[in-house]
């Protein structure tokens, strides 16, 4: 207990799937979680399970892709706790299609919110972290953005877009005090996986090489995240951490 102890932390994306057990973890350990979603609805109701369960958290419904969203969270969080110590950048959208089928319209929507939605987020609380002494950045990027696969060209792209802008970030700020980390979950089982993890057949072809051969639980990359979130990783900047079931191994 208590391992981000006092930090202030935005979780983008914490109204479902992951972001939400990552919002349930870091509350448990001390952290007072500003859950940042569009989904105004889940968002409020996983806040209120949080206050219920003895945690400190807050709604504010931001869209990853809009500036001027990020510009009135960092006023309000400001107002409200004077800092921030972590953002976990986690919203996320996946939509299939290949180099060839993907149309135009749906390559600029997954770049906007998996990309340049992480880009917002970190240009957004750098100055903030930085007024406050240092502070942690956790991008949530995946196995397909290190290696690719079929049928997800523009989702690779985004996440392979996140994996080096996090490098590239952490080069920028690391003299602020400030880390920058990737991770990379492979199939976790969420509302964006739920089609392909109730279907056997789509789910193997997804796990493909993966050595423990299941789809992860959100609370199995929950741990990560809170790791990197709290100062027990204070010497990893510009790391990726994979948590993948050994999909990556062979
Ligand atoms: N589920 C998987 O198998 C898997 C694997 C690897 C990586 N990831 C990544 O993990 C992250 C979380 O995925 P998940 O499976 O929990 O997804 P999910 O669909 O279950 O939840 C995503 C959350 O993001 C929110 N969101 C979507 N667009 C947003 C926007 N523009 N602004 C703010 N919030 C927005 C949704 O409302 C939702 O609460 C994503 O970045 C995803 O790409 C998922």
């Amino acid at each position: 207990m208590g391992r981000v102890e006092g930090k202030i932390a935005i979780v983008t994306g914490g109204a479902l799937g992951m972001g939400r057990a990552f919002c349930d973890l870091l509350a448990q350990e001390g952290a007072t979680v500003v859950l940042a979603d569009v989904d105004e609805e889940n968002g409020n109701a996983s806040v209120a399970e949080i206050i219920k369960a003895g945690g400190k958290a807050s709604f504010v419904k931001l869209d990853v892709s809009s500036e001027d969203d990020w510009q009135a969270l960092s006023k309000k969080v400001e107002a409200d706790h004077g800092k921030v110590d972590v953002l976990v950048s986690n919203a996320g959208i996946y939509l299939s299609g290949t180099t060839e089928n993907t149309p135009v319209d749906e390559w600029d929507k997954m770049f906007s919110v998996n990309a340049k939605g992480v880009f917002l987020g970190s240009k957004t609380v750098i100055p903030l972290m930085r007024k406050a002494g240092g502070g942690s950045i956790v991008n949530i990027s995946s196995n397909w953005g290190i290696v690719g696969f079929p049928d997800a060209v523009a989702y690779c792209a985004t996440k392979g877009a996140v994996r080096l802008l996090t490098k590239a970030t952490a080069t920028e700020v690391a003299v602020d005090g400030i880390r920058v980390n990737s991770v990379h979950p492979s199939l976790t089982i969420t509302n964006l996986s739920k089609d392909i993890v109730n279907d056997p057949v789509a789910t193997k072809q997804l796990l493909g090489p993966s050595l423990l051969g299941r789809p992860a639980e959100p609370e199995e990359i929950a741990n990560g995240v809170l790791f990197l979130a709290s100062d027990e990783s204070r010497y990893m900047t510009g790391s990726e951490l994979v948590i993948d079931g050994g999909y990556l191994a062979s």
